[in-house]
């Protein structure tokens, strides 16, 4: 019977890897899939993390289960991170979560429990949003409608439309945000934009959906924070999806946090069995190792300086060579100003060409970015931007 089922074409992201590997042009330059670079093009673990696996090989005595919600002092750690210390709804016992198979795995159980709340709901994404988002959501089931948010003509937000699609949900729909550099525009809401949003959610009584994966690699990790927290201290309920793959490099080891703001800490309860009962029908409960690192990085006051130290540095690199690539196309005489580069944030920005183009510059020059037109600047570095910038000109 397996035969029935068509090949598919491969994942507009994770194909980009194979086809960049099979790519014999010893010049090609991969800005594809959302890893975080150094200059040579590696991918290295983060001191602080070796410096954690090492303290885990050293106490880690047992491969037993670890407990459904996951390492309690990563879930901890984590929370303390998102909502910052002292959060009200900490405070007030409102908090369920649960560490999770990476953001991808917590996406997906928030959307079962979604579905077992209301099966009828729509959740909003914007337009665009992260490919994965679309299956990861809709394969729970639940119905999906795009509002708008970045214009490719401007290469801006379009607030106003935004905002007036947001008037239009209906009370219990699900409203996805970016809760940092946007994925994959880099285009994020500005402080006071999530201001509006958060008096449309109390105006409209829709449930925001957080997906916060890139903290730390926008503005910091406590500003990156900011709408999150805004929507978390003014409204009952709020969903959250987290990830430690980028800013930990964790990528592998698949570390998430399904985090679920409630009214009550008897809502509380009820959620927290919810979300266990979900991931126990999927996969039963997460892997601990990444988790376990993140425990030992967060809780320890040296190896967390350590880690916020990297993740800076990771941050102040991508932001440099969002200047670099801007420097470099103007040295060439480009003829589009791309300025707009340099204010997006995080790992991604939209270069706002055509999808021909981005062929184009795949075909004739082997530099390999997302259809949409989306590039990873971490992958950008000194010795590839005079070859990039060049191959960009020759197509515009
Ligand atoms: C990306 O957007 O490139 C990353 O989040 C990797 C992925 O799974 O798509």
């Amino acid at each position: 019977m397996l035969e029935v089922l068509p090949l598919l074409p491969a994942d507009p992201i994770l194909g980009l890897s194979a086809a960049f590997r099979e790519d014999q042009n010893p010049h090609k330059i991969d800005l594809g899939v959302g890893v975080y670079k150094d200059e040579q093009g590696n991918t290295p673990i983060l001191t602080s993390v070796a410096k954690a696996q090492r303290v885990l090989l050293e106490q880690e005595t047992s491969k037993t289960y670890i407990a459904p919600q996951g390492v309690q002092g990563y879930i901890d750690g984590m929370l303390g991170l998102l909502l910052g210390k002292n959060h009200p709804a900490l405070i007030e016992d409102r908090v369920a979560a649960v560490q999770a198979p990476g953001g991808c795995g917590a996406l997906r159980i928030l959307s079962e429990l979604l579905k077992r709340c209301d099966g009828e709901l729509t959740v909003w994404v914007s337009d665009p949003t992260w490919a994965n988002h679309v299956p990861l959501i809709g394969n729970a089931g639940l119905k999906i409608e795009t509002y708008p948010y970045f214009d490719k003509a401007t290469a801006s937000i379009k607030f106003d439309a935004m905002t007036d699609c947001l008037k239009q949900v209906k009370k219990g729909d699900v409203v996805l945000l970016h809760g940092c550099c946007h994925n994959p525009t880099g285009a994020d809401l500005t402080n006071e934009q999530w201001h509006v949003v958060l008096e449309l959610a109390q105006e409209r009584g829709f449930l925001p959906f957080v997906d916060v994966a890139y903290q730390g690699f926008g503005d910091g990790l406590d500003k990156d924070a900011y709408g999150l927290r805004l929507l978390t201290s003014n409204l009952p309920e709020v969903i959250i999806a987290a990830s430690c793959s980028k800013n930990f490099g964790l990528y592998r080891e698949r570390v998430g946090l399904a985090v679920m703001v409630t009214q009550n800490s008897a809502v509380r309860k009820s959620i927290q069995s919810q979300i266990q009962s979900i991931a126990r029908g999927i996969y039963s409960m997460p892997p601990s190792y990444g988790g376990a690192l993140v425990d030992i990085i967060l809780n320890d006051d040296a190896l967390r300086t350590e880690w916020m130290d990297e993740v800076e540095a990771m941050r102040v690199r991508m932001l440099s060579l969002r200047h670099l690539l801007v420097d470099k196309l103007a040295e060439k005489g480009a003829n589009k100003d791309f300025s707009f580069v340099t204010e997006q944030k995080g790992m991604f920005s939209y270069l706002c060409i055509t999808p021909e183009q981005v062929r184009l510059v795949r075909d004739k020059h082997s530099v390999y970015f997302v259809e949409s037109s989306r590039v990873n600047v971490a992958g950008i570095s000194l010795s590839n931007v005079d070859a990039l910038a060049t191959a960009l000109v020759d197509v515009l």
